[in-house]
């Protein structure tokens, strides 16, 4: 006699390979969903800072949360200029060093000019500056995706 339902053991065929497959499928989209964090640690590359005159003329001031330097009329070129506060040999923070009118990197030695050229230590490349402007609220605002040469400065 034949059998007219699914049988058991066809039943249990198609069970195994829907498990399977599923089992498949969740596990790609698992591994997918790993390529896209929820959460994106990595700072904000443009960014707002206060107004100009919160940096007076003359100066080197270090906003450590942005990991930058904020050049004020220094060196004889006019109005504001941001350079990079991360040590492009392994990435800390150079200390600028009013005496000797230099950056000097505390972890491994290097020392920067005033124009964030390598005079000395291990450090493979200049300090990067970045481009600032001045934003509709009367704010700075840096792009570090914008990298200009360093006497590229805002006049305020
Ligand atoms: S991190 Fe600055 S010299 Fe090594």
């Amino acid at each position: 006699m034949k059998d007219k339902g699914l049988s058991r053991r066809r039943f249990f065929l198609i069970a195994g390979w829907v498990g399977l497959l599923s089992s498949i499928a969740s596990s790609a989209a698992g591994a997918v969903k790993y390529m896209f964090p929820n959460v994106l640690y990595e700072p904000p590359k443009a960014f707002k800072l206060g107004q100009p005159v919160g940096f007076p003329k003359n100066s080197v001031t270090l906003v450590p949360e942005k990991r930058i330097f904020i050049v004020n009329e220094k060196d004889g070129i006019p109005g504001l200029r941001i350079v990079s506060a991360i040590c492009t040999h392994m990435g800390c923070t150079p200390k600028w060093v009013e005496a000797n009118n230099r950056w000097e990197c505390p972890c491994h030695g290097s020392v920067f000019d005033i124009k964030g050229n390598v005079i000395a230590g291990p450090a493979p490349k200049p300090l990067p500056w970045y481009k600032v402007t001045i934003g509709s609220d009367g704010r700075l605002f840096v792009d570090t995706n914008d990298v200009v040469k360093y006497d590229n400065s805002l006049k305020v």
